[in-house]
């Protein structure tokens, strides 16, 4: 799978952690950055990483900063996206059951890297279970008008 990727400063070197981990599972990586511990604003780079995942540039989103609460909601304001922060595997495993989540958030103060990487191998392997859970995400996604 092709998978969007960024962070801000705060998840920089957890963003560098986590795309070899991802690269060694056979997925290509497109990264948004950042590309330093230069302090930066997350909204820069969540922003057009969901853009990517809207428009089917790319599969997933993995977006990090320090909770990953600002990513999550700079995330969930691109049309089609259902970005999901997540800090357990249980989280992962109904982010995708029932919400149909794209993009995952993950906060690099506050989620171990080996617990990232169990959260996103749950994230990339689980389905969407669809049937009333769909009607649900037509709704949401009625409220946005696409
Ligand atoms: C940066 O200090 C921090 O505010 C940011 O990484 C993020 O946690 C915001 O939600």
């Amino acid at each position: 799978m092709k998978i969007a990727i960024a962070s801000d400063h705060a998840g920089f070197e957890y963003k560098k952690e986590l795309i070899e981990y991802i690269k060694s599972k056979g997925h290509q990586i497109l990264d948004f950055g950042t590309y330093s511990n230069e302090p930066v604003d997350y909204p820069d780079f969540a922003f057009p990483a969901a853009e990517s995942v809207a428009a089917l540039v790319a599969d997933y989103g993995v977006i990090i900063c320090g909770t990953g609460i600002g990513m999550s909601i700079v995330a969930n304001k691109v049309s089609g996206i259902r970005a999901a922060l997540c800090v357990n595997e249980e989280y992962a495993k109904l982010a995708r059951h029932h919400n149909n989540a794209n993009v995952l958030c993950l906060g690099a103060r506050m989620t171990t890297i080996a617990l990232a990487e169990k959260i996103i191998d749950v994230f990339f392997e689980e389905d969407f279970d669809g049937d009333r859970h769909m009607i649900r995400i037509e709704k949401i996604h009625n409220l946005t008008g696409i």
